[in-house]
């Protein structure tokens, strides 16, 4: 696993041609496939199913990083394990039982993980760090792209950054701290150095100008922030 990881979210992509955006975005460079689902109902916009994530994944080699912004969860989790996902992450408020929707994305073959919103306080991570394989915390509301990143975000980062450090430190399994929403190019960095390993980019990435190189010229600015951290 590359030390740091840019997963660029498809809600900014062009939908009509969604097989083309991803394979552009992994031949630009990027290490995932952001696929967030929204459902009208958990949170305030409607979007892409299990059917979508089958009709792109022969189209990247990349992992497919589903977020679910939906409740109930377990049904549509099965539905995105066979439709081919790798990553499942999924809000503890929008499910009645956190551990055995945990248990349940792994026996379905992928990686687990709890997405916590700006205001959604850590305890939800303290009896399940075993079950985890990725942290994802929201640095805007969800429900929709573009927004501007929430800077009490970093202080949180931190703080998960330590309870990961800690869990590996006792002898856990290492965990992915990602974040989610308004990260650019002028702040990446300084989300790095709060802990995040792996970025979601939306309109950074699919809304990058072709003068400037598009997907491939964002993704290195993107990279190469980080490394000057
Ligand atoms: C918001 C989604 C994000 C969104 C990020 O609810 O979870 O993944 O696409 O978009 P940007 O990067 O534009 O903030
Ligand atoms: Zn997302």
């Amino acid at each position: 696993m590359p030390e740091f990881r840019i997963a660029p979210s498809i809600l900014s992509a062009d939908f009509a041609r969604l097989g083309e955006e991803v394979r552009a975005v992994e031949a630009a460079g990027a290490d995932l496939i952001h696929f967030d689902v929204m459902d009208n109902h958990y949170v305030p916009n409607l979007t892409i199913g299990p059917m979508i994530c089958e009709a792109i994944r022969p189209h990247v080699r990349i992992p497919i990083d589903v977020h679910l912004m939906v409740s109930p969860v377990d049904r549509i989790i099965v539905d995105f394990a066979k439709a081919g996902a790798n990553i499942v992450t999924f809000h503890p408020e929008a499910s009645d039982h956190v551990d055995r929707s945990l248990a349940l994305i792994r026996e379905h073959g992928c990686q687990a993980g709890l997405v916590l919103n700006p205001a959604t306080a850590l305890h939800h991570l303290d009896h399940v760090m075993d079950r985890l394989d990725m942290i994802l915390l929201m640095s805007v509301n969800p429900g929709f792209g573009g927004q501007k990143f929430i800077p009490s975000t970093l202080a949180k980062l931190r703080q998960v950054r330590e309870r990961i450090d800690r869990h590996v430190a006792a002898g856990g399994q290492p965990i992915a701290l990602e974040v989610d929403g308004g990260i650019k190019v002028d702040n990446i960095a300084e989300v790095a150095a709060a802990g995040a390993d792996t970025f979601v980019a939306g309109s950074a990435v699919f809304g990058a100008p072709d003068p400037g190189g598009g997907y491939h010229g964002v993704i290195g600015r993107l990279r190469a922030a980080l490394a000057g951290r």
